[in-house]
């Protein structure tokens, strides 16, 4: 649509989580007093996914731990798809990045020595994540990074508005972006805020699934945004899929409540059953830390097991927590986990008497947009940060943790250079592009099909079933260009390049499970899955 007014800003931030909200406060520091930041986001400022965020944020703060420890537990995650420098700048900034929020004013749980509580998630080996309010981590963080831009007049939030698509300039670089806010009509809603950066910031795409922990905001609008302007995906098909997400019944779907990996971390294990009646637990054998192994590991055990007896979920079992220590189990329940038994009871299920019901749901994506260490893509002008970036530092497979702290550093560093390289004002050029829009309603075919076939087991089969349904879609325009059809055209866009690249890879690794092809192979598939558009067709 034709734009009904125009502003102007010196950069434009696409979200407003963690990612978003420090690299906000970090440029107006970097760019000076004069300086005008533009926060975009499409509901309100604390919707996205940062606030559900639970575990906690993984540095290497705790005695004996080093940032090289962090690195070879994020590298074993990651099964040989890491970019070994980015995840070195992770673990070696995150300390500093930490610290630095704690200055901000977010408050982490303390142990009765006054010290930072760690506690542990699968794939570390050794206590190395900070929480806040027992499971509450997202957020206070949110909060407190909400209070600092709250209190910073250089910063302006647009809140309710979907952005649409980036502005070019004649060189291929950003030049701007167009918007719609929500509620002020086709015309009147729809404008352009010019700028010579963007940095996108705007989370994952976990509403491409039908299960997902991610909240309803994450339909993947950066990563689609960024790919209809030149840049580069990587790493699509690396979709995490998170172990114990609670089981509410064969038909609930959108957003589930995520079972945090901590209450694993805190001695919870899976089992197939009450013992009583001949359950026991599987995870112990198949692998050296057996329930907090890598998540992708854990993941698919229960997939196996629930596939082997047939039942729809497995179980978890956390009576017992606290004992250990001579608490009370409700107590500590309410201590530590006070979220989770709160979402827990709320369904029905008491975590202190019952088994919990659980079962793997889409929970983050650890492809994106390709970005070097400085958060830079392939589009001039165009950065991008947090779960929406392919940084390298996840590779097939994100340390649990590990997201946080990845919009903490990486935005800290696309402050550090963006000033040194912002480009001068350039005039858009008129968008050629068609929209191509996707009829809102076939967000739930396309949401059923990708969980079918595209979700934790993959084969050939199954993802040209994938492709072909998402090829129809496609072809089906509607009249008005309506903002459900631009996000389920987003999700659409992102479903066939996160299917092509699962087709593309043929092994198992990390979150990528090939049935038909179930071994990692190095010699074919050390390298990363790129998509981009060529004369418009990816
Ligand atoms: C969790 O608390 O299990 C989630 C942590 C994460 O996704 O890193």
């Amino acid at each position: 649509p034709e734009p009904g007014w125009t502003e102007r800003a010196d950069v434009v931030v696409v979200g407003s989580g963690v990612a978003g909200l420090t690299a906000a406060l970090r440029l107006v520091e970097a760019l000076g007093p004069d300086a005008d930041v533009v926060v975009v986001t499409k509901d309100r400022i604390s919707v996205g996914s940062t606030r559900w965020a639970q575990g906690g944020v993984a540095a290497a703060l705790g005695p004996g731990d080093t940032p090289h420890e962090h690195e070879v537990d994020t590298l074993v995650a990651g099964d040989g798809a890491c970019d070994a420098e980015a995840v070195r700048v992770l673990v070696e900034e995150g300390p500093e990045a930490v610290r630095e929020l704690i200055g901000l004013g977010a408050q982490f749980d303390l142990d009765p020595e006054g010290e930072l509580s760690l506690t542990r998630e699968g794939g570390h080996h050794r206590d190395r994540i900070i929480h806040a309010g027992g499971d509450a981590t997202g957020a206070e963080i949110q909060r407190a990074l909400v209070a600092a831009v709250g209190r910073n007049p250089q910063i302006r939030i647009v809140k309710r508005a979907h952005v649409l698509d980036l502005a070019l300039a004649e060189d291929g670089g950003v030049a701007g972006l167009t918007l719609h806010e929500m509620g002020q009509g086709q015309h009147d809603g729809v404008g352009l805020v010019r700028a010579p950066a963007v940095v996108l910031a705007s989370g994952g795409l976990g509403q491409v699934f039908s299960q997902t922990t991610n909240p309803s905001v994450s339909t993947g609008d950066g990563m689609a945004i960024a790919l209809r302007a030149g840049a580069t995906l990587r790493d699509l098909e690396f979709v995490q899929f998170h172990p114990t997400v609670m089981y509410l019944g064969p038909l609930a779907a959108g957003q589930q409540p995520l079972i945090s990996e901590a209450v694993r971390g805190e001695g919870a294990f899976l089992v197939d059953g009450l013992e009583s009646e001949g359950g026991t637990r599987f995870m112990t054998g198949v692998h050296e830390l057996a329930d907090l192994a890598p998540r992708d590991v854990v993941a698919k055990a229960i997939r196996r097991r629930m596939i082997e007896t047939g039942m729809p979920h497995m179980w978890l079992d956390a009576r017992h927590l606290g004992t250990d220590r001579g608490e009370d189990p409700e107590a500590f329940w309410q201590r530590r986990f006070p979220t989770i038994l709160a979402t827990c009871r709320s369904h029905g299920v008491d975590p202190v008497t019952d088994l919990i019901p659980v079962a793997p749901a889409c929970h983050y994506a650890s492809g994106g947009v390709a970005t070097d260490t400085w958060g830079r893509t392939d589009v001039p002008g165009l950065y991008a940060t947090g779960e929406v970036a392919c940084s390298g530092v996840h590779g097939a497979n994100r340390l649990a943790s590990n997201s946080l702290l990845e919009g903490l550093v990486f935005s800290r560093r696309i402050a550090d250079v963006l000033p040194g390289e912002l480009r001068g004002w350039a005039e858009p050029v008129e968008d050629a592009r068609t929209a191509g829009l996707v009829a809102a309603e076939a967000r739930h075919g396309l949401q059923e099909v990708m969980t079918d076939q595209v979700g934790v087991l993959r084969h050939a089969a199954g993802l040209a079933i994938a492709d072909q349904v998402l090829a129809q879609m496609h072809g089906a325009t509607d009249e008005e260009p309506y903002l459900d059809s631009w996000e389920v055209t987003n999700l659409a866009t992102l479903s066939t390049a996160l299917t092509g690249a699962a087709t593309l890879r043929q092994e198992t690794r990390g979150s990528h499970w090939r049935e038909d092809h179930p071994d990692r192979d190095d010699a074919a598939w050390a390298g990363h899955v790129d998509v981009r558009l060529l004369d418009g067709e990816m």
